[in-house]
This record gives C-alpha cells, structure tokens and sequence, in this order.
C-alpha cells in the first residue's frame, strides 16, 4: 500500500488531539518528556478497549480479536533484561508499527504477509472511537495459524548464538568454523530456529530436526528458505543504510495452506541492529537502542527482578532518539512524534 509507512504524524504541538492529560480514557499514559513550557508526549503504556476483545496481551504489543482477525497495538511498553519497564518510551509503538509497515512492503515480493490495513477506518466500526489512539500504532490482520517455531536468522556471531558456539563450536546443530571472535560476522548467514517461550522464559535454540518434528520437512525446508531470503534481503539494505542486522526473528502462520509472514518484522523489538561505524568483534556490541537502559538499569545496580524500576528523563529522551535514529537510516524518512 503506497505510503502506508509515510510518517505523516502533526508535528504541530498546539494540535488538538496533542492535547491530553494523563488519561484519554481507553488507555493508561504517562507523560513522558516533561518539558518546559511545552506539552509533553505521552508513552501509551496499556490500552483497554472495551468494546473489544482481548486476544493477547504480549510484553509490548495488546492483541485484539477484530473479527476472523486480528487487530494489533504496539505500545509504548519497553523491556529490558525480560521485564517490562515501569517507563515507556513515548512513540516507540508508533516508530515500530511504521518500521514493521516499511518492510512489509520492501519484502512482499519474497513471501505475502499477514497485514490487512494500517489506517483505522479501515478497522471493524467496533474499533472506531479508539482511532485517536490507534492511528500510527496498530495494524490490521490476517489471523493465522502460527507455526509453534521462532525462525531466526544470524549473520554475525551475538547472544545465544555466541554462548552456543563457545560451548560446543556449533549453533542449533550447525558447525561453525572454529577461532571466531564475539560479533563477528558468520561465513554466512544461518538459520536457527527457536521454540517459543512461555511469558517470561528464555527462547530455546532447538536443531533443524527438532523443528522438522514439530511443523514437519516440507515446511521447515521452506520457513528456512524464507527466513534466510528475508535476511538476506533486509541486511543488505541496512548495510546500505548504516545499520548491520546481527540477526533477526521472524513468526510464521499459514491460512489455507498458505505461508503468510506475520507479527512485527525486522524492529528493534525482533532484531539486533548495531552501528555498522562502531562493529568492533572481540567483544559484545553496544544495543542500537536499549543501550542507555542497560547502562542506566546497569548504573543503579538493578537485580533484575520485578518490580522493574523507572528511567529517567534523559535516559526516555536518548532512547526515543536512538528509535526515530533507527527509522530515519532505514527508511529515507523522518517522524515527528506527536499525538
Ligand atoms: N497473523 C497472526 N495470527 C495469529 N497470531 C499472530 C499473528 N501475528 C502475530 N501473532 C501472535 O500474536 C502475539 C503478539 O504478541 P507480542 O506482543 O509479540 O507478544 P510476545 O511478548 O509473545 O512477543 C504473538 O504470540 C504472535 O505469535
Ligand atoms: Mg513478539
């Protein structure tokens, strides 16, 4: 859909639908970016829709039945070491939906996806009086059955896949050459699936047999395939923009036989982005974008259990940055985040 990932948000902070208190009464908002003499931005932190079915509610985005489909909000919920911080970064739903709509369209040609609409008027009427807060932010779509398998593509040697390698020289099953550093790039990009996590738990790496077990040969063959085109793909054209995709994570469902791409693609939310200026191997790399969390959450000595605690002003303002940072490399275009 042309256009559809434009960010064409008012800039104008004296717009009416800029004006808000803490609450707009179908969803739970924090003011994010105090700033003098300015109205500040809201991080959307929960919606609640009422006239709406929840279908699930998942670390950052709400899930909303919408018919036979799907109606997705991405909130301003960030996470960090598996917890939901108790500050949201005001717009990130908005420059991660818009993202998502971005590389639907550049990777349609490789797979059709599960994307319906992305403009509210387009939604069920139910959906209608929370258009304010679903414009930018939310998608319509197709309902799929989802394969039970995290299809993960890796280029450069981070996380899970570099804890992997040093303990046993292979990944998923898949030999590695020996004598590679931490983030250095892979011989080639490879495939290594993952099961999905209950809420809260870690994602397992599991062999391509075990995957082949559970969604069968035939489509594992073809969810690998695809998994490696869509990489291969996206990491050329970040490359181009600056940006290395480390590795990335994507979700599959089928209609009718049909394999769709669904749930959010190619975010900082699925993927690792780092500076392609600053790739030093040897070491683990700086987040492009949680970077000033870990620090901070690093800083104030947090033990990484519930309650999560706040961010600071200045840590929200560094972070939205470095998301609408992300976007404009990516995308060729800029967003201004208000409403
Ligand atoms: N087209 C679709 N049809 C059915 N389920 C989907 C579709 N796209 C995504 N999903 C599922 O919706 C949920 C989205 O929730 P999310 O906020 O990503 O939660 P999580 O914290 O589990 O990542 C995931 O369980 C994902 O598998
Ligand atoms: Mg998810």
């Amino acid at each position: 859909m042309q256009g559809q990932y434009s960010c064409a948000w008012a800039s104008d902070p004296t717009a009416p639908h800029a004006v808000r208190d803490t609450q707009d009464g179908h969803g739970r908002q924090h003011t994010g970016l105090p700033q003098e003499g300015r109205l500040a931005l809201k991080a959307l932190i929960e919606t609640d829709f009422s006239n709406l079915t929840l279908f699930a509610r998942g670390k950052v985005r709400d899930v909303y039945v919408a018919g036979d489909n799907l109606l997705m909000v991405a909130t301003d919920r960030i996470s960090a070491f598996d917890h939901v911080l108790g500050t949201g970064i005001p717009g990130k739903g908005k420059i991660l939906t818009q993202l998502s709509l971005f590389w639907f369209d550049q990777l349609s040609y490789i797979v059709p996806n599960h994307l319906l609409s992305a403009s509210p008027l387009d939604y069920p009427e139910e959906a209608w009086p929370y258009r304010e807060t679903l414009r930018d932010r939310s998608m319509l779509v197709r309902r799929a059955e989802m394969y039970p398998v995290e299809c993960v593509a890796r280029g450069y040697l981070a996380g899970s896949g570099w804890k992997d390698y040093k303990a046993t020289g292979s990944i998923c099953g898949i030999d590695i050459r020996p004598g590679l550093w931490e983030s250095e790039r892979l011989p080639e990009p490879i495939f290594t699936p993952a099961t999905k996590s209950q809420q809260g738990a870690h994602d397992e790496n599991i062999s391509f047999d075990h995957m082949v077990e559970l969604v069968g040969g035939e489509v594992a063959e073809k969810l690998r395939e695809l998994t490696l085109a869509l990489y291969s793909q996206a990491a050329g054209h970040a490359e181009r923009c600056g940006i290395l995709l480390a590795d990335t994570k994507f979700e599959f469902g089928a209609i009718d036989g049909t394999i769709l791409l669904a749930d959010e693609v190619l975010t900082p939310d699925s993927s690792r982005f780092w500076d392609a200026t600053r790739h030093h191997p040897g070491r683990a790399q700086a987040s492009y974008d949680k970077q000033f969390v870990r620090d901070y959450l690093e800083n104030i000595g947090w033990n990484k259990q519930a309650p999560a605690p706040h961010l600071s002003e200045l840590v929200v303002k560094q972070t939205q940055e470095k998301y609408l940072e992300a976007f404009r490399l990516l995308t060729g275009r800029t967003c201004a985040l208000q409403g």
